[in-house]
């Protein structure tokens, strides 16, 4: 008989040692561990601490040592370049054994750092499995972010070599990646050795001698390099995300525990057997493509699809479908911008009813709040499950889920259902006691987290614990608001910090406030989520100028937007912003974002009791109007 979802959870809360150790027997290990979990220095918890694996031989070449080399590892479906690319178990891993020779060549030794800047290509993927492989920690950087951004990146990282490719293809334009890249490492102090640059045959980049090496000569003339067993407890990535200020998060995941916990989720949330199709339509550069692009499929043995295109405009609103149909995909994953994105072009979903996607089991949402009408819509069209799941880079795995492969719950459109095996999650208030009434407060999770959720924060120890450990004692603190109902199911409502969803892209408001206070004439702004149709948030910018200034205020606009592209880039979609006399303020001083966010989305509101002059709120209140918000 199969286990019923709250036996498998209560097992997993009550002895999670035992939990995790039955599951790590999944995994190969070069030395199995002894000891599942090691909690003498909480919160920086290990997991399987003397056990030692390596991720890539995992992902690779146990397939092809277990007789299932022939199975299509990756499936590259390219609307952009008009190819179709399929690679084996086999293939793949000796490309990535031969690109790893040519890092090892290069000097990559085991824990040193390598950045990757690349598009959505089997090269992207191929690298981080090379690192792996070799026991370097690799950590992708994505393509949507500028030259200054990366070269924070390459500062925190410092590592000894970068992977990138020539360009990026978004939609019909072509984005050259090489000159940013050059223009990060001449703003950056650490210099990396070598530049590996994968030429694309739409961009030939420029090569600087003696840094920069040719992908295609230089792999092919590699030799190629045997996995390296890791500690469990190795940092494998380093992903750096937004949190409140502008120096990104070095999110570190270690190796052992994602591998085991990656594995499971496969078939106990996605609810996929080896060998099945599974896309995860996101960017190798965020965690949904590190952990459900790169790792988690190819550890179950399935095949995943590396899609670089758009839900719309590559060519159609269609394009999911044709690539459903095409490659016999099982499960999909991706962002509900996407499917908003859809809905915009293709109200009646008719674009559906042109290819036969009888493959799809289920759709899987993340990312961002999911919102019950974009919800509703799928589940109408696709007549499937469709499951809305709660999850952070930092976690790297569903903190909240409707664990299909166990057991498929009651699907309640605006909820991520209940906490996932793993997870004993509590809501708190403001004094970190525990809201059992169902009102809004703090999600947190008890600790220990379950494998997979990151250890530490990279060269950050110490903001590791003041950013997630120290408001709640004893719990992780998620960033998230929401609640909990009767029957267990959690609602994720808003950010508890400064961090915005723009189309699934986490963003940092501070470090947008710092690309505008760098302006000349911006003497305060003030940068707030402002509800968006289509992107679930968009960024809006309210600027107070130095001098009341004669300069035409459309032109500082202008240049406020140009310089937010250019420092943090084009992914920040920072495109409204306008100028005010004074921004509304606490009488201590605290910009009061949240009003003002609630003046532009048009929702209640009530006057800050500390507000230190309530008159200015009518002039924000003409100004969003003129702005067009809120919407009607
Ligand atoms: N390299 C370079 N530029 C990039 C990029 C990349 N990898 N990814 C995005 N950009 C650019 C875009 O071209 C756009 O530039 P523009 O201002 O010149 O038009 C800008 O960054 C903003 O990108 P985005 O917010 O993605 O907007 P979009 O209009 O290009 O696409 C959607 C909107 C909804 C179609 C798209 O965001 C989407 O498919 N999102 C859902 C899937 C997803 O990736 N989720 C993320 C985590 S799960
Ligand atoms: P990221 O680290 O980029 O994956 O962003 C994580 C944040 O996105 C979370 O802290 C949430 O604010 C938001 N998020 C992700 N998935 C969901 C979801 N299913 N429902 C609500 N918010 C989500």
């Amino acid at each position: 008989m199969t286990e019923s979802f709250d036996d498998l959870y209560n097992r997993s809360i009550e002895n999670p040692e035992q939990f995790w150790g039955e599951l790590a027997k999944d995994v190969h290990w070069n030395k199995a561990p002894q000891k599942v979990l090691d909690d003498s220095n909480s919160p920086f918890n290990l997991w399987f601490p003397d056990g030692e694996l390596n991720a890539c031989y995992n992902a690779l070449d146990l397939h092809v040592a277990e007789g299932n080399g022939d199975r299509l590892a990756l499936i590259y479906d390219s609307p952009v370049t008009n190819t179709v690319r399929k690679i084996t178990f086999s293939d793949m891993r000796d490309q990535v054994a031969k690109l790893a020779g040519a890092l090892r060549d290069r000097g990559v030794q085991p824990g040193d750092r390598v950045l990757i800047y690349m598009p959505m290509v089997p090269e992207a993927t191929m690298a981080m499995l090379a690192c792996a492989r070799i026991g370097a920690v690799h950590s992708v950087v994505f393509g949507g972010f500028a030259a200054n951004e990366l070269a924070v990146r390459i500062d925190d990282a410092e590592p000894v070599a970068i992977l990138a490719a020539s360009c990026g293809i978004e939609g019909n334009r072509i984005i050259p990646y090489k000159p940013l890249l050059d223009e990060a490492i001449e703003l950056s102090s650490h210099k990396p050795g070598t530049c590996l640059i994968l030429q694309r045959p739409q961009v030939e980049a420029g090569m600087i001698g003696g840094r920069d090496m040719d992908w295609a000569s230089t792999v092919a003339t590699a030799e190629p390099a045997d996995c390296v067993p890791m500690p469990a407890n190795a940092p494998l990535y380093v992903l750096y995300t937004s949190g409140t200020t502008g120096q990104p998060k070095g999110v570190v995941r270690d190796t052992g525990g994602y591998v085991v916990a990656l594995k499971w989720s496969m078939g106990a949330i996605y609810g996929v057997l080896p060998g099945d199709v599974y896309w995860a339509a996101s960017d190798v550069g965020w965690v949904v493509g590190h952990s459900y692009i790169c790792y988690g499929p190819l550890l179950n043995g399935n095949t995943t699809v590396m899609f670089e295109g758009k839900p719309v405009g590559t060519p159609d609103p269609g394009a999911f479908w044709r690539v459903i149909a095409d490659h016999k995909v099982k499960v999909l994953f991706t962002a509900p911008t996407a499917f908003r994105a859809i809905k915009k072009e293709d109200p009646s979903g008719s674009f559906i009813g042109k290819y036969d996607i009888s493959s799809l089991e289920a759709l899987f949402l993340a990312g961002e709040r999911c919102d019950p009408d974009t919800l509703e819509w799928a589940q109408d069209k696709l007549k499937l499950p469709v499951i809305d799941h709660w999850w952070q880079t930092e976690t790297g795995w569903s903190i909240a889920a409707n664990c299909r492969g166990v057991e498929l719950l009651p699907i309640v459109p605006g909820s991520p259902t209940r906490p996932a095996p793993g997870y004993s999650m509590d809501v708190l208030d403001s004094e970190g006691k525990p809201i059992t009434t169902g009102d809004i407060g703090a999600l947190v999770v008890k600790l220990p987290l379950p494998p997979g959720c990151f250890p530490t924060l990279w060269n950050a120890p110490e903001r590791y614990v003041s950013s997630y450990f120290s408001a709640f004692p004893g719990y992780y603190e998620t960033g998230d608001a929401g609640y909990i109902d009767e029957n267990g199911y959690v609602f994720v409502m808003a950010r508890t910090d400064d961090v915005i969803n723009v189309a699934g892209h986490r963003l940092s408001t501070g470090a947008i406030e710092e690309a505008l206070a760098g302006h000349p004439d911006v003497a305060e702004c003030a940068v707030m989520g402002v509800a968006d149709e289509l992107k679930g948030q968009a960024p809006v910018g309210l600027l107070v100028l130095s001098d009341g200034g004669d300069r035409d205020h459309g032109g500082i606009v202008a240049e406020c937007i140009q310089r937010v592209r250019d420092q943090i880039g084009p992914v920040a979609a920072f495109k409204t912003a306008t100028v005010v006399t004074r921004l509304p303020k606490t009488r201590s001083g605290k910009i009061l974002r949240a009003t003002m966010r609630a003046i532009a989305d048009g929702t209640q509101w009530k006057m800050p009791a500390t507000i230190d002059d309530p008159i200015i709120l009518d002039e924000i209140a003409d100004s969003l109007k003129e702005l067009g918000y809120p919407k009607a």
